[in-house]
């Protein structure tokens, strides 16, 4: 069952769900709006990539109004890394399904989804609106990208949309009840025992560096351990296991 706080529309296709919903939220739309969409023509990934959105993938964005200051926002990376890690393992059980920060998800070391944040800005003390975009690759993943990509299908996962969106709307329903009664402590010692450690080189918007993974902080910043001993947060960058 959908939790009752979701209210699901479903279309055929539109440019981004995430634009939908972004229109929808400044229009008012109270929280829990969610737009699936069959495929889209304009997908977005992070850092103004491409998001490819063939039929047969889920394509969904969800409205959220937080309440939470802004820089608390990026918290909702990992509640909902945390929601689509459990929807992923329910078709997968027996896979190495592994979190990536700051918010992708892995299957057997490729990427299976992608999250992507989109909120009313930081000129004000509170968060007005949250959109969470997600894309799932189910029956089919890109090819030629940044990082290797798999899809539930490729790794044997035989599984209808709906029941993927609803595992998921389970588990994000879940972790921001927690994120709001308990804090990101939980959320974050969750978001670790299921976290892809080792080297890695992350690469900023104007150098690479690497290191060993060591966690994340309480702002949800990347830890990287160096070479040198000591340590570095990062607040943003794309990851890339050795
Ligand atoms: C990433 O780069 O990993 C984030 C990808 C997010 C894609 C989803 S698909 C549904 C929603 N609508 C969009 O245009 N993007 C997000």
């Amino acid at each position: 069952m959908i939790p009752p706080f979701f209210r699901v529309r479903v279309l055929d296709v539109t440019s981004s769900t995430n634009e939908d919903v972004k229109q929808a939220a400044m229009a008012g739309e109270p929280e829990g709006l969610v737009l699936k969409a069959k495929r889209q023509t304009a997908g977005k990934g992070r850092q103004g990539r491409v998001w490819e959105s063939p039929e047969g993938n889920l394509y969904v964005s969800v409205l959220l109004r937080p309440q939470c200051a802004a820089q608390e926002s990026g918290l909702f990376s990992f509640v909902t890394a945390l929601a689509v890690h459990e929807a992923v393992l329910k078709v997968l059980p027996q896979a190495d399904v592994k979190l990536k920060w700051p918010n992708d998800v892995l299957v057997n070391g490729k990427k299976i989804g992608g999250i992507l944040l989109e909120s009313s800005g930081a000129e004000k003390d509170r968060v007005e609106w949250l959109v969470i975009g997600v894309g799932i690759n189910v029956s089919s993943h890109p090819e030629g990208t940044l990082y290797p990509t798999t899809s539930l299908a490729a790794e044997g996962g035989q599984v209808e949309l709906d029941d993927v969106l609803e595992a998921f709307l389970n588990g994000l329903d879940h972790w921001r009840l927690t994120l709001r009664h308990d804090g990101f402590r939980h959320v974050r010692r969750s978001w670790l025992a299921q976290a892809q450690a080792g080297a890695m080189r992350v690469r900023l918007s104007d150098e690479e560096i690497c290191g060993q993974f060591g966690g994340i902080d309480e702002k949800g910043r990347l830890i990287l351990r160096l070479a040198n001993g000591a340590e570095q947060a990062i607040e943003a960058g794309d990851v890339f296991f050795a």
